[in-house]
């Protein structure tokens, strides 16, 4: 695309992303600031919608912050900011209560004996019921309503024509917006006072997913290549329970099926994780996973079973109802069979590091969602803490960009784009290599010598499509490789430097983090350190 044809326009707050995380910023700053939404039609499929289970929040007269915050660090295993979680749990229930203003249709306890007008289920790791939810479609329940409200809104404009592949910067290193790519292939350079990513995780690298069109990490990179700091990459969670189901789609099965009383069973009948943890199912996930993990080894089996068929029918229908469907679409009656179940490449726990107003390291530039590195999470996420860290750092950074305005320097040059072309097809091998390295050497369980392949391999790999981006003209598939390889390459430097089992990243070469005696250390890396 020859120089004079660059669009370029002026913005406001600019936020790239339009799940939870982005479309609640949004409606918050909208009335003081106007917003323009970088929203591409695959967001209605990336992560947030797949948060089937709900949002934990201390809502129960019976439950309280401290139990809140004290699970959480649990599950994190040590490396919680404690700061971070007490901030984020006592903000759960005022963001609750703006959903419920808006109209989510969160799932109501009729029962006589309720002491909270909503439904509250359980999950892993959570040692009371704190999770509101929609039958088991919370995510999507709530990204529909949300976006209901930003489309109508007047001060909130949506460019669902355009995807991000970097970001802009002034002289001083200011983050000045995006620049994007438009339907025709054409740039696009959206120019703003501010720039909010929330572009979702980097579960994209791994081959199985429980979503279907997982972020691959681009947003941890347009950041890291404006200098922010990344943090915490090597945990990365596996959901233990995705449907195993070879020819069909990605879909989860949600641990509040587990909360409601689903046991998972080997394929030789075993109930194996009550021999291994006093809170069987409900162990936090990295534990679980790990279980189902070893049990496939074991049996040789590519999958374990999670049983339900002793709720009954009405309660398995009443409790899960999209989940019910799908599984007999698929040919699966769930009220009669257990359900074939396989742990996914599911959450980042990492990713930009940020304050408790979702600021990087990069002035103007903020991160909210599954993109960014609050220290909420430590060393593995409990379950349905990530749609609530959503909407609490989707809140505090509106409340903050609220008394500012950004910079109006002008962004420095972007290089001269190549005008070559690069074969859809070699992209596509390129993407399947990066995920058959990072699943083979990088998942559940890591050792050091499988580390020390995938960052061979990942060099080689990035060698080439490295040639491949510096020479073509810009497209959206090969900007997100780019993006997807470095990311990985950086997670693996993370893990090969952890020198520590410890939550997600469990590495038998390395002592559990009990014995190191060593202070528990968030990792900290930025793209030169890649170069190091
Ligand atoms: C689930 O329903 O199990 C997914 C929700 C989450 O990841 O917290």
């Amino acid at each position: 695309m020859p120089p004079s044809t660059l669009v370029r326009s002026e913005h406001d707050v600019l936020v790239i992303g339009g799940g939870v995380a982005g479309l609640t910023l949004a409606l918050h700053v909208a009335g003081t600031r106007r917003v323009t939404l970088v929203r591409p039609a695959s967001d209605d499929q990336g992560a947030s919608r797949w948060a089937q289970g709900g949002i934990a929040a201390v809502l129960s007269p019976q439950d309280d912050f401290d139990a809140h915050v004290a699970d959480t660090l649990v599950a994190g295993d040590g490396l919680c900011d404690e700061r971070a979680v007490r901030f984020t749990v006592e903000q759960g229930p005022s963001a609750i209560e703006w959903l419920l203003s808006l109209g989510v249709p969160f799932t109501r306890d009729t029962s006589p004996t309720a002491n909270y007008p909503y439904h509250l289920t359980r999950e892993g790791g959570h040692g009371a019921r704190r999770i509101i939810h929609a039958e088991d479609a919370t995510g999507r329940a709530v990204l529909d309503t949300l976006k209901h409200h930003a489309q109508t809104h007047p001060d909130i404009t949506i460019r669902d024509d355009l995807v991000a592949i970097g970001l802009l910067a002034d002289a001083q290193q200011r983050c000045r917006g995006a620049r994007c790519l438009d339907s025709r292939g054409q740039l696009q350079e959206l120019v703003a006072g501010d720039t909010v990513l929330a572009t979702g995780g980097a579960s994209g690298i791994y081959r199985h997913t429980t979503s279907p069109h997982p972020a691959s990490g681009e947003g941890m990179m347009m950041a890291a290549e404006l200098g922010a700091e990344l943090m915490n990459l090597e945990f990365q969670q596996f959901h233990p329970t995705c449907l195993y189901d070879p020819d069909g789609p990605p879909f989860l099965i949600s641990e509040a099926v587990r909360g409601e009383g689903g046991r998972l069973l080997s394929t030789d009948g075993r109930r194996f994780m009550l021999e291994l943890d006093e809170r069987a199912e409900l162990a936090p996930r990295d534990i679980v996973a790990r279980a189902i993990d070893a049990e496939m080894q074991r049996t040789g089996s590519p999958h374990v079973w999670l049983d339900v068929t002793h709720l009954g029918d009405e309660a398995i229908r009443h409790h899960f109802p999209t989940i019910h469907a799908h599984c007999l679409k698929r040919g699966l009656d769930i009220t009669r069979q257990p359900i074939p179940v396989v742990p996914a490449a599911h959450y980042s726990c990492g990713g930009v590091a940020t304050d408790l107003d979702g600021g990087s390291s990069v002035p103007h530039l903020y991160a909210i969602g599954e993109v960014a590195c609050t220290g909420l999470h430590g060393a593995n996420r409990m379950a349905s803490n990530s749609l609530l860290e959503c909407l609490v750092y989707a809140r505090s950074c509106a409340a903050k960009l609220a008394t500012q305005r950004g910079p109006t320097t002008p962004p420095t040059a972007s290089t001269q784009p190549g005008a070559g072309v690069v074969e859809v097809r070699h992209v596509q091998q390129w993407r399947t290599a990066l995920r058959d390295i990072m699943s083979r050497y990088v998942a559940i369980v890591r050792r050091d010598a499988g580390l020390d392949t995938a960052s061979h391999e990942l060099s080689e790999l990035s060698r080439e499509v490295q040639a491949a981006f510096e020479s073509a003209a810009p497209n959206t598939a090969l900007a997100s490789l780019w993006h997807a390889v470095r990311l990985a390459r950086l997670t693996v430097l993370a893990a090969r430097q952890r020198r520590e089992s410890r939550g997600l990243h469990f590495n038998p070469d390395c002592p559990p983090h009990t014995e190191t005696g060593l202070a528990p250390r968030p990792s900290r890396l930025h793209l030169d350190d890649l170069f190091a």
